[in-house]
């Protein structure tokens, strides 16, 4: 029986979990690692800046504002994916918001 609780426990938790971490969508998660200069290529500067705002405003929200400089693209393009579905962004958003930190992002 104890057995039994700590499975029903533990899938629940599991559950949870899901639930508040959302996964990415697809079109997020397959976005390659681009370097700056393959971003600043694809996107207009009030396409970045578009970003700035979003990011400013949905970013902050559950812990303080990250510095986009913190990180490389590389590891940016990681963490983002992981952040657009809790900032509850869509899409183009999401888009935005990695096209910004990736934009000013810590030179690898
Ligand atoms: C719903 C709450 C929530 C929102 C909104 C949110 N975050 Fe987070 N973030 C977290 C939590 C919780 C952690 C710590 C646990 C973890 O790393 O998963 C975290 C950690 C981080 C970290 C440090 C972890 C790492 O991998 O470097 C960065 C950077 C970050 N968030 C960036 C962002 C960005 C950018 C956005 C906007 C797109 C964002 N967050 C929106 C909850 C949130």
């Amino acid at each position: 029986m104890k057995k039994l609780k700590v499975i029903i426990i533990t899938g629940a938790s599991v559950v949870l979990m899901m639930s508040c971490f959302p996964k990415a969508s697809k079109v997020i998660r397959a976005l390659p690692v681009e370097s700056k200069e393959q971003i600043k290529a694809q996107y207009t500067a009030a396409q970045l800046e578009e970003g700035h705002t979003i990011f400013t405003n949905s970013c902050g929200k559950c812990h303080k504002l990250k510095e986009p400089g913190l990180k490389t693209p590389e590891q940016w393009n990681k963490t983002v994916k992981r952040m657009i579905p809790r900032a509850k962004l869509n899409d183009d958003q999401g888009k935005l918001v990695r096209a910004y930190l990736i934009a000013h992002s810590k030179d690898s």
